[in-house]
């Protein structure tokens, strides 16, 4: 599967910029191989259009952003987010004709992030669990580019094989390589997942995440796998504490997508500080990110082609790569390889 070539994926939401970030003026992003401009309108909700003038194509990403509508740095004309020219500075000359407009997107925020769809989305932005509940804060974590499928991050987050070898230095244990049980319901637009596994915190001494003394406990993780390319892992643990993280894998092109990823907890800053929360997941995402960055980003979805080998616990990872292909022949594709 080539990520940006599977059109039904243009038809999700997907997290593409911390919304601060167009505080000070429009900013470009890549989504499926298309570059966006993305701006605040005049009532301050993001907005989103091809990142190319209909005029001489000039990015209008380096441009401002004047009454709600983004301004080409090249010659003034102004769009709203519909995409229609508002404003031409040269109109004592003539009127904007209706041919000028560029392709507006569906473009909306959430939990402090832009969202783009890029064609009508055929599902919402998903609603994370605890996301409304007044007991838990939001620790923003990671808003960067890897190297790697957006699937590939996706079925290493349902992979209890990989914890052992990859996360020996942080939670996993080399010693005790048999993944744990997991069990898999199939769900709304993806599937839930429950296991229980032991866990040791090798960093608990530098990095002291769940307040406790301890560094062995036992958690409970509830995973939560959303088509195509999010998932939220709710860890709990004996002592109470939920440890929810959202983790977005959102194509740039087929070789890479940004990481969006942010921690809802039940805790507070007083209790373990924000920067502990990030020092302990960043030793754990650089771990997953340096082994998912040398795998092959044309993943191979169709198991009866053999591509790749499976274990049994590669189970998750199996159900995902078949809800896709049913996903596309829902809407009348295949698999591009
Ligand atoms: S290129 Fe945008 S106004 Fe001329
Ligand atoms: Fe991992």
């Amino acid at each position: 599967m080539l990520q940006t070539q599977q059109k039904i994926f243009r038809k999700f939401y997907y997290p593409v910029l911390p919304i601060a970030h167009l505080q000070d003026g429009p900013k470009g992003v890549k989504l499926m191989n298309e570059d966006i401009v993305l701006w605040l309108d005049e009532e301050g909700k993001p907005a989103a259009a091809v990142d190319r003038c209909c005029h001489r194509t000039a990015k209008l990403s380096k441009g401002t952003v004047r009454e709600g509508s983004v301004v080409c740095p090249y010659h003034g004309w102004a769009f709203n987010r519909t995409g229609k020219c508002t404003y031409f500075p040269q109109s004592e000359l003539e009127d904007p004709p209706k041919v000028y407009k560029i392709a507006g997107y569906h473009c909306e925020e959430r939990y402090g992030y832009v969202w783009v769809a890029l064609e009508d989305p055929v599902t919402g932005i998903p609603e994370f669990k605890y996301s409304d509940d007044a007991s838990f804060r939001k620790v923003d974590q990671f808003y960067e580019v890897i190297h790697c499928a957006a699937f590939r991050l996706m079925e290493n987050s349902f992979d209890a094989a990989h914890v052992a070898f990859v996360h020996q230095n942080t939670f996993g244990d080399i010693n005790n390589p048999i993944p744990p049980k997991m069990d898999i319901t199939p769900a709304e637009w993806g599937f839930e997942t429950y296991h229980e596994a032991p866990v040791t915190n090798k960093l608990n001494q530098q990095v002291k995440t769940i307040n406790v003394d301890e560094d062995e406990t036992v958690r409970k993780a509830y995973g939560r796998w959303y088509l195509p390319f999010i998932r939220q892992n709710t860890i709990q643990y004996p002592t109470g504490l939920i440890h929810s993280i959202i983790t977005c894998a959102t194509p740039i092109d087929d070789k890479s997508c940004q990481l969006v990823q942010f921690a809802l907890r039940n805790d507070t800053e007083a209790d373990v500080p924000a920067e502990r929360v990030i020092a302990f997941d960043r030793a754990v995402v650089d771990e997953d990110m340096d082994v998912l960055e040398t795998t092959e980003y044309n993943v191979s979805l169709d198991v009866r082609r053999k591509v790749e080998n499976h274990m049994l616990s590669d189970k998750p990872g199996i159900v995902m790569r078949q809800m896709l292909l049913d996903l596309f022949a829902q809407y009348g594709e295949e698999e591009v390889i």
